[in-house]
């Protein structure tokens, strides 16, 4: 069946030695406790090597917020899955909705950068979710499909099976303004039925599906206690330590 799982997404925040007291912080909270989900932290690229010589990836996964859409070569300024596998980082969140909206990231993009991470060994955490005109006008549900279809349908079933989802309705994320428990529901109850059309009821019974957007300890529990939410992606509430563990302990 499939995982519960709470994952970090620190975004561009902290410092290298911000960002190592954080991750020690976390992985000592974790250390005598027994949560009932994974826990996750995604970190900037330069954080990744030191982190992974701090933590215990047994209790507390390591993963990066971003990959290139290519293997290696002249990519100026650009971090590659390898790169990110060998500084021991297991996930990559890829599709993250600033990366569409600032950085151009398109469904073309991400299929490259999916069949890179897989390649890797590298565990894609892959976000989609609308925009606030696409809720107003009532095309989410199409949008949110249209996301996964493009960038994920050419997988194999077990190829897919390795895949995290995380919805983030772009409206929520950073805004403090919450999709409400039964949004979040309908729509991740939609996203399965759009899974089990295409890859059958086992694989998308199997499929964590992560709720992003401003989820916090006040509302965690309640997202995370509908059937088809199977854990968060969480922004600015993982970057403080007793936040962060507030929602791990929501489930
Ligand atoms: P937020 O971000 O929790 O700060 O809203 C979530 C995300 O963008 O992954």
């Amino acid at each position: 069946m499939r995982k519960n799982i709470v994952a970090g997404n620190w975004k561009m925040n902290t410092t290298l030695q911000e960002g190592v007291a954080l991750a020690k912080e976390v992985n000592e909270a974790l250390k005598d406790a027994t949560p009932k989900c994974d826990v996750i932290i995604c970190v900037p690229f330069t954080h990744l090597a030191s982190i992974n010589g701090e933590i215990n990836q047994e209790k507390l996964g390591l993963g990066a917020e971003n990959c290139a859409d290519h293997k290696n070569g002249a990519y100026t300024g650009e971090v590659s899955a390898s790169m990110v596998a060998s500084t021991g980082a297991k996930y990559v969140i890829l599709g993250h909705s600033e990366r569409r909206q600032y950085y151009g990231e398109t469904s073309d993009t991400l299929r490259e950068k999916i069949a890179l991470a897989f390649e890797n060994g590298l565990t894609p955490i892959f976000c989609i979710g609308e925009v606030l005109e696409e809720r107003e006008n009532e095309t989410h549900f199409d949008v949110v499909k249209k996301q996964i279809e493009d960038a994920l349908f050419h997988l194999s079933a077990e190829e897919f099976g390795k895949i995290i989802l995380a919805y983030e309705p772009v409206w929520a994320i950073g805004t403090g303004k919450t999709a409400t428990d039964d949004q979040a529901q309908e729509m991740h109850a939609f996203i399965r039925g759009v899974i089990a059309d295409k890859y059958g009821k086992e694989v998308a019974d199997n499929t964590s599906i992560l709720y992003g957007g401003s989820c916090k300890p006040s509302n965690a529990a309640a997202l995370f206690a509908k059937p088809d939410v199977d854990g968060g992606l969480i922004g600015g509430a993982s970057l403080d330590c007793a936040s962060f563990m507030g929602i791990v302990n929501a489930f």
